[in-house]
């Protein structure tokens, strides 16, 4: 039996992910800082369909000794998963000059090294037989610099180019597929943050759920790299249409408006 592992999977579209799978009857293998959500997780799935296959691991993904933990425990199992869905991402947003290592280290390797080093592993334990697959979250951020929301921008930028280059060196081995979400109102500040970009930036939400749903046929079809939403796929055109320096401006505009600071250890 092959499980898929999915990382963030008690958040808003980690669960959207979960919710899907599950109710498919797929072999789950969920992980996210918290046992307790995990657990309560585990049960509520289970209530719904109690042949269905569910393991749980905690993991911090900035921690390498925790990233190792989870494999190892995967192996004294013996599990071979066939699918990874990284969904786990931090999305500090606020002027570069107010960071600090802390929320600089979180979000690099949550966004970035955790993926990688998932990649890697997960590959030492797939059958990496064709159907094997590989879905990445980035983000539509990445399409261009964002001032004041730079580096959240930057190691999706990252995840995106790995995830296309990995791509070619697995070809017909493994999918790999990264795909770039608009806006999802997934937590209380991402809403006020919609709400507060006003009429434009309200069009290119989507609920998780769809995005979800886009996503996982998007890597079934081994696509490369897909921008979701018909809003954010024009955004995409008309914003290589007009020089850097307007877009750098346009940017800055929509993001010094708000700030977003959630990256501490609790949810919600
Ligand atoms: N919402 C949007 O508007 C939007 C737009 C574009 C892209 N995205 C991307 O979509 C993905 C999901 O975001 P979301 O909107 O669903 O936000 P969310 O509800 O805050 O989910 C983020 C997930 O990341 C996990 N995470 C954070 N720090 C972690 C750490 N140190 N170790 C392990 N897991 C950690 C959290 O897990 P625990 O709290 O359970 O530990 C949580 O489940 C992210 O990659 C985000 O960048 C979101």
């Amino acid at each position: 039996m092959n499980y898929t592992l999915i990382t963030g999977a008690c958040g808003g579209l980690g669960s959207a992910f979960t919710d899907i799978l599950a109710e498919r009857g797929t072999p789950l293998f969920l992980t996210g800082r918290s046992e307790e959500r995990l657990t309560a997780l585990q049960a509520s799935l289970k209530a719904k369909d109690p042949a269905l296959e569910i393991e749980i691991f905690p993991c911090d993904l900035r921690s390498e000794e925790s990233r190792a933990a989870l494999f190892e425990y995967a192996d004294g199992k013996g599990i071979i998963f066939d699918r990874l869905i990284y969904v786990a991402g931090v999305d500090t947003q606020m002027p570069f000059e107010q960071y600090d290592e802390g929320r600089i280290l979180t979000q690099t390797r949550v966004n970035f090294e955790g993926a990688v080093s998932f990649i890697r592993r997960f590959l030492g334990r797939s059958p990496l037989d064709g159907k094997t697959e590989i879905l990445c979250i980035g983000s539509v951020t990445s399409i261009l610099p964002e001032p004041y929301f730079a580096l959240y921008a930057a190691t999706k930028k990252a995840l995106e180019y790995f995830c296309m280059a990995l791509r070619t060196e697995l070809k017909g081995r493994a999918k790999v597929t990264v795909v770039l979400p608009g806006s999802m109102p997934t937590r209380e500040d991402i809403v006020k943050s919609i709400n507060a970009h006003g009429g434009y930036s309200r069009l290119t939400v989507l609920p998780p759920r769809k995005v979800a749903e886009r996503a996982l046929k998007a890597v079934r079809k081994n696509k490369m790299r897909v921008i979701i939403g018909f809003w954010n796929k024009l955004t995409n055109f008309g914003s290589h249409l007009i020089p850097m320096s307007w877009r750098m401006h346009f940017a800055a505009n929509i993001w010094k408006k708000t700030t977003k600071d959630f990256y501490g250890e609790e949810r919600r």
